[in-house]
């Protein structure tokens, strides 16, 4: 009986050892600004398996998305190790990171950073060209998935505006059909739900929720929308760069 609980366990520990997407070892990072350096995160340990559903919050200035940042190769650890999809961070150079940044992740940026020049339906369709995969198999009828996604996020009429002639939240649901587009492994999304009013929030949290259950996508947000604590498979609370607080649904 004990043998075989014990190798059941040893099973399903190694499943979970599999399906990790996403290992923070013992991460720390210091904003060196001047003279004055900002511990923005002071050791977090974190694991997340393939098709999570999380959620960070925690106050203003906590570390959210220095977090983010570093899950997505954007930027190195101070201290510790970032593994992401088998590729330890701290080892790649500027092309490495980029190349692993294109092929597995999608982001929603707090600031959007939709490319001005480009309409809605261009700065989608450009994303997903230049991801030039989607999981491995190449990009097929780009037109016609760019154009299906932004309907799914209800700008179906607004295909052909530039991001000035977009609200805030017209603007955050082309940064999320453009993040969702090439149906990246892992979806990093920083507040996605801030300048949404709540109809439209449900809308594309639904969007996401099928994409998880359908394709296993991974999503990590960061938000302060208890709608958005509320859809997630797990919670983590960050406070002053530490993880205080973890739940599962
Ligand atoms: N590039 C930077 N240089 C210096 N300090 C920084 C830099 N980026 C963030 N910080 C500092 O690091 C800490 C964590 O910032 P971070 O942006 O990760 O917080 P956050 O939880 O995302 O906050 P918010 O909810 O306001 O978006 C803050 O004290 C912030 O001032
Ligand atoms: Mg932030």
């Amino acid at each position: 009986m004990l043998v075989v609980s014990l190798n059941s366990e040893k099973k399903i520990n190694q499943k979970l050892e599999n399906s990790v997407l996403v290992s923070l070892d013992s991460v720390k990072k210091t904003y060196e600004d001047g003279k004055i350096s900002v511990r923005a995160l002071r050791g977090i340990d974190l694991k997340i398996a393939e098709g999570e559903f999380t959620t960070v919050y925690g106050p203003s200035g906590s570390g959210k998305t220095t977090l983010l940042n570093l899950i997505g190769a954007l930027d190195k650890p101070s201290e510790g190790q970032v593994k992401i999809n088998g590729s330890i961070i701290n080892e790649l150079d500027r092309n490495g990171l980029a190349l692993l940044r294109r092929d597995n992740i999608g982001f929603v940026f707090q600031s959007y950073n939709l490319i001005p020049v480009l309409t809605a339906y261009e700065n989608v369709e450009f994303a997903l060209k230049i991801s030039s995969s989607n999981n491995g198999n190449p990009v097929r009828n780009s037109k016609e998935r760019s154009a299906q996604i932004l309907e799914q996020v209800g700008l179906g009429d607004m295909l052909d505006r530039r991001p000035n002639e977009l609200s805030g939240g017209q603007k955050q649901r082309v940064a999320i059909a453009r993040a969702l587009v090439k149906e990246p492994r892992l979806v990093l999304a920083d507040e996605p739900t801030a300048n949404l009013d709540s109809k439209t929030s449900k809308e594309v949290l639904e969007i996401m929720l099928e994409m998880n259950s359908k394709l296993k996508t991974t999503f990590i947000f960061s938000t302060h929308d208890p709608m958005v604590m509320e859809y997630a498979g797990r919670l983590l609370e960050i406070r002053d760069g530490k993880i205080t607080r973890e739940e599962r649904r």
